[in-house]
């Protein structure tokens, strides 16, 4: 059976068998849950159902169940009437109606609270729901994809997750197996992104060398593919020849191979003299507006807490100690993924 994977590279068996459930799983109508650690490329798949699906022509609506307050999901997913709560100045489409003849993409479904719980379980088993304040039930043709990187099981025997939605959305379990596992995947992967960032597009291609490429292989990627895609951007960056050399490569993965090489100082590594608040002066220096100037500061900062964190964002919201629904909000603000 063939099917269209593109966007998602790897040749590895793991991932071949992946693939294989895919073919069978996607043209029909059976409920998917897609579950794999952080950057392990969910998404991408998910997508790839979809595109594969008779559904293909109609709407993929994806909901981040994670990012979304939890009193403002509901209407979200559901639409309010008009006057069905405090702001409710007008009725509103839920995006279960506007996927109509679709796909909704449940993502970070763990995140999602007992009381939506039973309303999604309602929708699966009835294909109808009501809008917030309403009392009429509304069909909807849509099929669910779900997605997470927690376990759910976990959830259902800690009681933060019901057992009947679970079986329910688990009629199709897939699981993307993590970057480590995944053999020589990570270094197409690695080739795959080095030409994607190329920032010249005229000039030839970094090249990883030998040592460079064993290291690659030999390291645990706890961030998985996110966090491959984002060190081969900074390489792009940062690499003044055309061979990526282990002392380019970051020092997580110099001290997981044991290699006692100095990273390049690096901007952000570099020693720095005392700290002192940003003035006026550079403000105006750089020819911004507060509100620029400050959002500038934000981003610099985001960045950094992601690529520490190897894109990983419980951690990285950690770092910067916000919750990490204000990270995905201030990300999707921001327009990076
Ligand atoms: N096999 C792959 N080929 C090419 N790019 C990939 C692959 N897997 C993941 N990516 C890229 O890695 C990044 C992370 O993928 P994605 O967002 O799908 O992961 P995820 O599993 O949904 O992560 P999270 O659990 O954090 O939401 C994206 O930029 C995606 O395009
Ligand atoms: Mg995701």
């Amino acid at each position: 059976m063939s099917i269209d994977t593109s966007g998602i590279i790897g040749r590895s068996k793991v991932l071949g068998e992946v693939f294989k459930i895919i073919a069978k799983v996607a043209p029909t109508e059976a409920t998917v849950l897609v579950t794999g650690e952080t950057g392990t490329g969910k998404e991408l798949l998910v997508r790839a159902i979809h595109r594969n699906s008779r559904r293909t022509g109609r709407p993929l609506v994806p909901v981040n169940c994670g990012a979304i307050p939890s009193e403002l999901l509901e209407s979200e997913l559901f639409g309010h009437e008009k006057g069905a709560f405090t702001h409710a100045v007008k009725s509103r489409t839920g995006r279960f109606e506007l996927a109509e003849g679709g796909t909704v993409f449940l993502d970070e479904i763990g995140e999602l609270d007992l009381s939506l719980q039973v309303k999604i379980l309602r929708f699966l088993q009835e294909k109808e729901f009501e809008k917030v304040g309403g009392s009429k039930s509304i069909k909807a043709d849509v099929r669910i994809v779900a997605a997470t990187n927690r376990n759910l099981e976990n959830g259902v025997q800690a009681g933060t997750f019901r057992k009947d939605l679970f079986y329910r959305l688990n009629v199709i379990p897939i699981v993307l197996p993590p970057l480590r596992h995944r053999g020589d995947d990570i270094l197409l992967l690695a080739d795959y992104f080095l030409n994607k960032y190329n920032p010249r597009k005229t000039r030839k291609r970094l090249i990883l060398s030998s040592e460079s490429r064993s290291l690659l292989l030999n390291y645990s990627w706890p961030g998985n593919v996110r966090e491959l895609e984002n060190y081969m951007e900074r390489m792009c960056i940062l690499c003044e020849d055309l061979e990526v050399r282990p002392e380019d490569l970051p020092e997580k993965v110099l001290q997981a191979g044991g290699v006692e090489i100095k990273p390049k100082a690096r901007q952000e590594e570099l020693p720095r003299a005392g700290f002192e608040w940003p003035t006026l002066g550079d403000m105006h220096a750089k020819g911004l507006s507060l509100k620029d100037f400050l959002e500038n500061i934000e981003d610099n900062l985001l960045s950094e807490a992601l690529n520490h964190s190897g894109g990983v964002k419980n951690q990285a919201a950690e770092i910067l100690g916000i919750k990490r629904t204000t990270l995905i909000e201030k990300l999707k603000k921001k327009e990076r993924f």
